[in-house]
Protein backbone atom coordinates (compact mmCIF):
# COMPACT_ATOMS: atom_id res chain seq x y z
CA UNK A 1 0.00 0.00 0.00
CA UNK A 2 3.01 2.25 0.74
CA UNK A 3 4.87 3.90 -2.48
CA UNK A 4 8.08 5.58 -2.35
CA UNK A 5 7.79 9.46 -1.60
CA UNK A 6 10.92 10.46 -2.73
CA UNK A 7 11.01 8.55 -6.31
CA UNK A 8 7.49 9.99 -7.08
CA UNK A 9 8.42 13.69 -6.10
CA UNK A 10 11.91 13.36 -8.27
CA UNK A 11 9.82 11.60 -11.51
CA UNK A 12 6.92 13.58 -11.17
CA UNK A 13 7.58 16.71 -9.25
CA UNK A 14 10.90 17.36 -9.79
CA UNK A 15 10.68 21.24 -8.43
CA UNK A 16 9.09 19.99 -5.18
CA UNK A 17 12.56 17.80 -4.64
CA UNK A 18 14.71 20.92 -5.23
CA UNK A 19 13.36 23.04 -2.81
CA UNK A 20 11.54 25.31 -4.98
CA UNK A 21 8.01 25.42 -3.05
CA UNK A 22 6.62 23.64 -0.06
CA UNK A 23 3.36 23.05 -1.83
CA UNK A 24 0.52 22.90 0.19
CA UNK A 25 -2.16 24.30 -1.67
CA UNK A 26 -3.58 21.85 -3.19
CA UNK A 27 -7.49 23.04 -2.02
CA UNK A 28 -6.52 26.05 -4.68
CA UNK A 29 -4.20 24.81 -7.56
CA UNK A 30 -2.99 21.14 -8.24
CA UNK A 31 -0.06 20.89 -9.96
CA UNK A 32 0.57 19.40 -13.29
CA UNK A 33 2.72 16.34 -12.98
CA UNK A 34 5.77 15.80 -15.44
CA UNK A 35 3.91 12.77 -17.35
CA UNK A 36 0.99 15.07 -17.88
CA UNK A 37 3.17 17.96 -19.00
CA UNK A 38 5.02 15.53 -21.71
CA UNK A 39 1.38 14.98 -22.90
CA UNK A 40 0.11 18.48 -22.64
CA UNK A 41 3.42 19.23 -25.15
CA UNK A 42 2.75 16.20 -27.79
CA UNK A 43 -0.68 16.56 -28.13
CA UNK A 44 -0.57 20.68 -28.45
CA UNK A 45 2.36 20.72 -30.65
CA UNK A 46 0.09 18.25 -32.99
CA UNK A 47 -2.77 20.68 -31.99
CA UNK A 48 -0.92 23.72 -32.93
CA UNK A 49 -0.43 22.42 -36.33
CA UNK A 50 -3.40 20.69 -36.96
CA UNK A 51 -2.47 18.40 -40.16
CA UNK A 52 -0.47 16.34 -37.58
CA UNK A 53 -3.65 16.00 -35.44
CA UNK A 54 -4.23 11.62 -35.42
CA UNK A 55 -7.50 10.55 -34.97
CA UNK A 56 -6.57 9.20 -31.60
CA UNK A 57 -6.33 12.89 -30.50
CA UNK A 58 -10.18 13.38 -30.83
CA UNK A 59 -13.18 11.38 -29.23
CA UNK A 60 -10.97 8.54 -27.64
CA UNK A 61 -8.89 11.07 -25.85
CA UNK A 62 -12.69 11.34 -24.35
CA UNK A 63 -13.52 7.94 -23.72
CA UNK A 64 -10.01 7.42 -21.79
CA UNK A 65 -10.61 10.52 -19.71
CA UNK A 66 -14.23 9.27 -18.50
CA UNK A 67 -12.39 5.60 -18.02
CA UNK A 68 -10.16 7.44 -15.90
CA UNK A 69 -12.79 9.29 -13.98
CA UNK A 70 -14.63 6.46 -13.26
CA UNK A 71 -12.49 4.22 -12.00
CA UNK A 72 -11.19 6.87 -9.51
CA UNK A 73 -15.03 6.53 -8.33
CA UNK A 74 -15.74 3.19 -8.83
CA UNK A 75 -18.51 4.04 -11.62
CA UNK A 76 -19.26 2.47 -15.40
CA UNK A 77 -18.02 5.03 -17.72
CA UNK A 78 -21.09 5.46 -19.15
CA UNK A 79 -22.02 7.30 -16.03
CA UNK A 80 -19.51 9.69 -16.11
CA UNK A 81 -19.91 13.41 -18.24
CA UNK A 82 -17.10 15.17 -18.98
CA UNK A 83 -17.61 18.39 -17.48
CA UNK A 84 -14.98 22.19 -17.45
CA UNK A 85 -15.68 22.37 -13.72
CA UNK A 86 -17.36 21.66 -10.85
CA UNK A 87 -19.82 24.41 -10.89
CA UNK A 88 -20.94 22.95 -14.52
CA UNK A 89 -22.15 20.05 -12.43
CA UNK A 90 -23.85 21.66 -9.69
CA UNK A 91 -25.78 23.63 -12.54
CA UNK A 92 -26.37 20.17 -14.10
CA UNK A 93 -27.88 18.75 -10.61
CA UNK A 94 -29.93 21.91 -9.76
CA UNK A 95 -31.30 22.71 -13.03
CA UNK A 96 -32.06 19.11 -13.76
CA UNK A 97 -33.30 17.40 -11.02
CA UNK A 98 -37.18 16.84 -10.14
CA UNK A 99 -38.42 19.26 -7.64
CA UNK A 100 -41.26 21.89 -7.72
CA UNK A 101 -43.04 24.27 -6.04
CA UNK A 102 -42.66 24.17 -2.03
CA UNK A 103 -39.90 21.44 -1.68
CA UNK A 104 -36.96 21.86 0.18
CA UNK A 105 -33.30 21.30 -1.07
CA UNK A 106 -31.40 21.00 1.79
CA UNK A 107 -27.81 21.83 2.61
CA UNK A 108 -25.48 23.40 5.01
CA UNK A 109 -24.00 26.89 5.97
CA UNK A 110 -20.43 26.92 5.34
CA UNK A 111 -20.68 25.79 1.77
CA UNK A 112 -18.35 27.15 -0.89
CA UNK A 113 -20.14 29.48 -3.18
CA UNK A 114 -19.97 27.12 -6.67
CA UNK A 115 -22.71 24.77 -4.51
CA UNK A 116 -24.74 27.26 -3.40
CA UNK A 117 -25.60 30.36 -6.07
CA UNK A 118 -27.07 27.80 -8.91
CA UNK A 119 -29.28 25.97 -6.07
CA UNK A 120 -30.35 29.87 -5.54
CA UNK A 121 -31.40 30.72 -8.85
CA UNK A 122 -32.86 27.16 -9.82
CA UNK A 123 -35.00 27.39 -6.59
CA UNK A 124 -36.44 30.82 -7.50
CA UNK A 125 -37.15 29.79 -10.68
CA UNK A 126 -39.33 26.86 -9.42
CA UNK A 127 -40.46 27.80 -6.78
CA UNK A 128 -38.85 25.96 -4.09
CA UNK A 129 -37.03 26.71 -0.68
CA UNK A 130 -32.96 26.32 -0.87
CA UNK A 131 -32.36 25.99 2.68
CA UNK A 132 -28.86 26.20 4.62
CA UNK A 133 -28.75 24.50 8.07
CA UNK A 134 -27.28 26.65 10.38
CA UNK A 135 -23.26 25.36 11.29
CA UNK A 136 -22.56 23.80 14.68
CA UNK A 137 -19.44 25.30 15.75
CA UNK A 138 -17.22 25.22 12.98
CA UNK A 139 -18.88 21.76 11.72
CA UNK A 140 -22.18 21.24 9.47
CA UNK A 141 -24.55 20.31 12.41
CA UNK A 142 -25.36 16.77 11.22
CA UNK A 143 -27.54 15.63 13.35
CA UNK A 144 -29.83 18.46 12.68
CA UNK A 145 -29.10 17.65 8.59
CA UNK A 146 -30.30 13.81 9.40
CA UNK A 147 -33.54 14.83 10.96
CA UNK A 148 -34.43 17.48 8.58
CA UNK A 149 -33.88 14.13 6.23
CA UNK A 150 -35.48 11.95 8.39
CA UNK A 151 -38.71 14.08 9.23
CA UNK A 152 -39.39 16.69 6.96
CA UNK A 153 -41.36 14.77 3.84
CA UNK A 154 -41.01 18.32 2.17
CA UNK A 155 -37.15 17.21 1.72
CA UNK A 156 -36.77 16.29 -2.08
CA UNK A 157 -33.07 17.00 -2.35
CA UNK A 158 -29.94 17.01 -0.75
CA UNK A 159 -26.58 18.78 -1.61
CA UNK A 160 -23.45 18.92 -0.26
CA UNK A 161 -19.70 19.06 -0.57
CA UNK A 162 -18.36 15.97 0.53
CA UNK A 163 -15.14 18.03 1.94
CA UNK A 164 -15.31 21.55 3.38
CA UNK A 165 -13.52 24.04 1.75
CA UNK A 166 -12.21 26.03 4.96
CA UNK A 167 -12.27 23.76 7.58
CA UNK A 168 -11.40 20.25 6.26
CA UNK A 169 -14.81 18.95 7.98
CA UNK A 170 -16.05 15.90 5.82
CA UNK A 171 -19.45 14.71 5.71
CA UNK A 172 -20.25 10.79 6.36
CA UNK A 173 -21.49 10.71 2.96
CA UNK A 174 -22.27 6.66 3.29
CA UNK A 175 -24.83 7.78 6.02
CA UNK A 176 -26.30 10.62 4.03
CA UNK A 177 -26.69 8.98 0.96
CA UNK A 178 -28.31 5.63 2.60
CA UNK A 179 -30.76 8.18 4.71
CA UNK A 180 -31.43 9.98 1.38
CA UNK A 181 -32.08 6.75 -0.76
CA UNK A 182 -34.56 5.23 2.00
CA UNK A 183 -36.68 8.25 1.85
CA UNK A 184 -36.51 8.81 -2.24
CA UNK A 185 -34.63 11.71 -1.40
CA UNK A 186 -31.65 12.87 -4.47
CA UNK A 187 -28.35 13.09 -3.14
CA UNK A 188 -25.84 15.32 -4.54
CA UNK A 189 -22.15 16.02 -3.56
CA UNK A 190 -19.77 18.28 -4.78
CA UNK A 191 -16.61 16.39 -4.29
CA UNK A 192 -13.87 18.41 -5.70
CA UNK A 193 -12.37 18.82 -2.31
CA UNK A 194 -12.07 15.38 -1.69
CA UNK A 195 -11.59 12.83 -4.18
CA UNK A 196 -7.07 12.52 -4.74
CA UNK A 197 -6.75 12.36 -0.95
CA UNK A 198 -9.47 10.09 -0.39
CA UNK A 199 -10.98 7.22 -2.19
CA UNK A 200 -14.45 7.07 -3.13
CA UNK A 201 -16.71 4.12 -3.99
CA UNK A 202 -19.67 6.84 -5.02
CA UNK A 203 -22.51 3.83 -6.05
CA UNK A 204 -21.63 2.58 -2.43
CA UNK A 205 -22.50 5.84 -0.99
CA UNK A 206 -26.00 5.88 -2.71
CA UNK A 207 -24.92 9.41 -4.67
CA UNK A 208 -27.34 10.31 -7.42
CA UNK A 209 -25.30 13.34 -9.11
CA UNK A 210 -21.35 13.94 -8.07
CA UNK A 211 -19.67 17.03 -9.79
CA UNK A 212 -15.64 17.23 -9.06
CA UNK A 213 -13.13 19.75 -11.17
CA UNK A 214 -10.10 18.27 -11.32
CA UNK A 215 -8.07 21.17 -11.22
CA UNK A 216 -7.00 21.09 -7.58
CA UNK A 217 -7.01 17.39 -5.88
CA UNK A 218 -6.22 15.73 -9.09
CA UNK A 219 -3.40 17.95 -10.29
CA UNK A 220 -5.25 18.46 -13.85
CA UNK A 221 -5.29 21.63 -15.60
CA UNK A 222 -7.81 24.14 -15.51
CA UNK A 223 -11.12 23.41 -17.33
CA UNK A 224 -11.26 19.76 -16.92
CA UNK A 225 -13.66 17.96 -14.65
CA UNK A 226 -16.46 15.59 -14.64
CA UNK A 227 -19.90 14.59 -13.38
CA UNK A 228 -20.97 11.63 -12.35
CA UNK A 229 -25.12 10.44 -12.70
CA UNK A 230 -26.35 7.45 -11.13
CA UNK A 231 -27.28 5.19 -13.73
CA UNK A 232 -31.18 4.56 -13.15
CA UNK A 233 -31.15 8.39 -13.07
CA UNK A 234 -29.56 9.24 -16.21
CA UNK A 235 -32.41 8.47 -18.88
CA UNK A 236 -35.14 10.53 -16.36
CA UNK A 237 -33.11 13.56 -16.81
CA UNK A 238 -33.39 16.12 -19.22
CA UNK A 239 -30.51 18.43 -19.99
CA UNK A 240 -30.90 21.60 -19.65
CA UNK A 241 -27.71 22.69 -21.69
CA UNK A 242 -27.72 21.04 -25.05
CA UNK A 243 -24.90 19.68 -26.93
CA UNK A 244 -24.40 18.54 -30.26
CA UNK A 245 -22.39 15.52 -28.92
CA UNK A 246 -25.49 14.89 -26.87
CA UNK A 247 -27.76 12.93 -29.15
CA UNK A 248 -27.84 9.21 -29.51
CA UNK A 249 -26.95 9.77 -33.27
CA UNK A 250 -23.87 12.08 -32.17
CA UNK A 251 -21.03 10.04 -33.50
CA UNK A 252 -22.62 9.01 -36.79
CA UNK A 253 -21.53 11.96 -39.38
CA UNK A 254 -23.90 10.54 -41.79
CA UNK A 255 -26.88 11.56 -39.65
CA UNK A 256 -25.77 14.67 -38.77
CA UNK A 257 -28.62 16.64 -40.61
CA UNK A 258 -31.22 14.10 -39.67
CA UNK A 259 -31.41 16.45 -36.44
CA UNK A 260 -32.83 13.68 -34.22
CA UNK A 261 -33.57 14.39 -30.87
CA UNK A 262 -32.99 11.45 -28.75
CA UNK A 263 -30.96 12.18 -26.17
CA UNK A 264 -27.64 9.72 -25.50
CA UNK A 265 -28.13 6.90 -23.00
CA UNK A 266 -25.53 7.28 -21.19
CA UNK A 267 -24.26 10.34 -19.68
CA UNK A 268 -22.64 12.04 -22.44
CA UNK A 269 -26.20 13.61 -22.83
CA UNK A 270 -24.98 16.67 -20.33
CA UNK A 271 -21.92 16.91 -22.43
CA UNK A 272 -21.60 20.36 -23.87
CA UNK A 273 -18.83 19.86 -26.44
CA UNK A 274 -16.52 20.81 -28.22
CA UNK A 275 -14.15 20.04 -25.30
CA UNK A 276 -10.40 20.74 -24.70
CA UNK A 277 -8.64 17.63 -26.02
CA UNK A 278 -4.87 18.54 -24.67
CA UNK A 279 -6.12 19.22 -21.25
CA UNK A 280 -8.69 15.95 -20.85
CA UNK A 281 -5.78 14.43 -22.11
CA UNK A 282 -3.66 15.38 -19.33
CA UNK A 283 -6.39 14.46 -16.81
CA UNK A 284 -6.30 10.99 -17.69
CA UNK A 285 -2.63 11.16 -17.22
CA UNK A 286 -2.93 12.56 -14.01
CA UNK A 287 -5.74 10.66 -12.53
CA UNK A 288 -3.51 7.57 -14.00
CA UNK A 289 -1.02 8.53 -11.54
CA UNK A 290 -3.11 8.78 -8.92
CA UNK A 291 -4.48 5.28 -9.73
CA UNK A 292 -0.84 3.66 -10.45
CA UNK A 293 0.43 5.26 -7.13
CA UNK A 294 -2.98 4.04 -5.37
CA UNK A 295 -6.07 5.49 -4.19
CA UNK A 296 -5.67 3.43 -0.86
CA UNK A 297 -1.87 4.18 -0.15
CA UNK A 298 -2.79 8.33 -0.61
CA UNK A 299 -5.36 8.25 1.71
CA UNK A 300 -3.16 6.85 4.57
CA UNK A 301 -0.06 8.82 3.35
CA UNK A 302 -2.37 12.13 3.32
CA UNK A 303 -3.73 11.27 6.71
CA UNK A 304 -0.40 10.89 8.52
CA UNK A 305 0.42 13.77 7.21
CA UNK A 306 -2.98 14.99 9.14
CA UNK A 307 -2.11 13.21 12.33
CA UNK A 308 0.89 14.68 12.67
CA UNK A 309 -0.35 18.08 11.94
CA UNK A 310 -2.96 17.50 14.62
CA UNK A 311 -0.16 16.36 17.10
CA UNK A 312 1.59 19.32 16.36
CA UNK A 313 -1.67 21.86 17.23
CA UNK A 314 -2.06 19.95 20.36
CA UNK A 315 1.30 20.51 21.46
CA UNK A 316 1.52 23.99 20.76
CA UNK A 317 -0.08 26.74 22.68
CA UNK A 318 -2.05 29.29 20.40
CA UNK A 319 -2.80 27.44 17.42
CA UNK A 320 -6.09 25.64 17.38
CA UNK A 321 -6.70 22.75 15.06
CA UNK A 322 -10.16 23.42 13.59
CA UNK A 323 -10.04 20.43 11.39
CA UNK A 324 -12.25 17.29 12.97
CA UNK A 325 -9.77 14.89 14.88
CA UNK A 326 -11.13 12.07 13.72
CA UNK A 327 -9.48 11.15 10.85
CA UNK A 328 -12.82 9.07 9.03
CA UNK A 329 -14.10 13.19 9.45
CA UNK A 330 -11.17 14.64 7.18
CA UNK A 331 -9.01 14.87 4.19
CA UNK A 332 -6.68 16.41 2.47
CA UNK A 333 -7.37 20.02 4.47
CA UNK A 334 -6.26 21.23 7.42
CA UNK A 335 -7.14 24.73 8.90
CA UNK A 336 -5.46 26.36 11.76
CA UNK A 337 -6.41 29.20 14.01
CA UNK A 338 -3.12 31.51 15.05
CA UNK A 339 -3.19 34.15 16.85
CA UNK A 340 -2.57 36.48 14.48
CA UNK A 341 -3.32 34.54 11.12
CA UNK A 342 -2.35 37.35 8.73
CA UNK A 343 1.08 37.44 10.43
CA UNK A 344 1.19 33.60 9.89
CA UNK A 345 0.53 33.85 6.70
CA UNK A 346 3.20 36.34 5.78
CA UNK A 347 5.84 34.03 7.82
CA UNK A 348 4.78 31.44 5.13
CA UNK A 349 4.70 33.45 2.02
CA UNK A 350 8.44 34.46 3.23
CA UNK A 351 9.30 30.76 3.70
CA UNK A 352 7.85 29.33 0.39
CA UNK A 353 5.09 27.96 1.95
CA UNK A 354 2.23 28.06 -0.23
CA UNK A 355 -0.93 27.93 1.09
CA UNK A 356 -4.35 29.77 1.80
CA UNK A 357 -5.96 31.58 4.15
CA UNK A 358 -9.74 30.83 4.20
CA UNK A 359 -12.54 32.42 6.15
CA UNK A 360 -9.82 33.34 9.51
CA UNK A 361 -8.28 30.35 9.31
CA UNK A 362 -4.42 29.04 8.16
CA UNK A 363 -5.09 26.13 5.09
CA UNK A 364 -2.48 23.62 4.54
CA UNK A 365 -3.50 21.25 1.72
CA UNK A 366 -0.77 18.32 1.63
CA UNK A 367 -1.15 15.51 -0.92
CA UNK A 368 0.65 12.27 -2.08
CA UNK A 369 4.18 13.87 -3.10
CA UNK A 370 4.74 16.11 0.60
CA UNK A 371 7.36 15.06 2.77
CA UNK A 372 6.85 14.78 6.89
CA UNK A 373 9.49 16.91 6.33
CA UNK A 374 7.69 19.89 4.43
CA UNK A 375 4.92 19.90 6.74
CA UNK A 376 6.80 20.16 9.88
CA UNK A 377 8.78 23.10 8.26
CA UNK A 378 5.37 24.79 7.59
CA UNK A 379 3.89 23.45 11.20
CA UNK A 380 6.84 25.21 12.97
CA UNK A 381 5.63 28.67 11.43
CA UNK A 382 2.60 28.63 12.71
C1 LIG B 1 -16.17 22.88 -2.53
C2 LIG B 1 -15.77 23.58 -3.80
N1 LIG B 1 -16.57 23.50 -4.88
C3 LIG B 1 -16.22 24.08 -6.04
C4 LIG B 1 -15.04 24.78 -6.18
C5 LIG B 1 -14.65 25.37 -7.48
O1 LIG B 1 -15.65 25.28 -8.46
P1 LIG B 1 -15.25 25.29 -9.99
O2 LIG B 1 -14.51 24.01 -10.28
O3 LIG B 1 -16.54 25.38 -10.72
O4 LIG B 1 -14.40 26.50 -10.22
C6 LIG B 1 -14.18 24.91 -5.06
C7 LIG B 1 -12.91 25.66 -5.07
O5 LIG B 1 -12.56 26.49 -5.79
C8 LIG B 1 -14.55 24.28 -3.86
O6 LIG B 1 -13.76 24.34 -2.79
Amino acid sequence: MSYDVRALRAREFPWAEAGESVYLDHASTGPIPVRSQNAIASLGARRAEPFRLLPDDFFPVHAKARDACARLIGAKPSTIALMTNTSHGVNLAARSLPYGKGDVILSTHGEFPANVYPWMAAARRRGAEFRLLPLAGDWPDEAALMRAIETDPRVKVVSLSWVSFWSGHRFDIAAIGAACRARGILFFVDAIQGIGPLALDVVAANVDVLACGAQKWLLSPWGTGFSYVREELIAKLEPEEVGWWAQASSGDYAKFLEYDPKWSDDARRFEVITLDFVGFNAMSESIGLLLEVGTAGIESHVRALADRAMAFADDTPGVEFVTPRDPSRRAGILAFRTKDVAATSERLLAAKVAHSVRTGCIRLAPHLYNTADELDAALALL
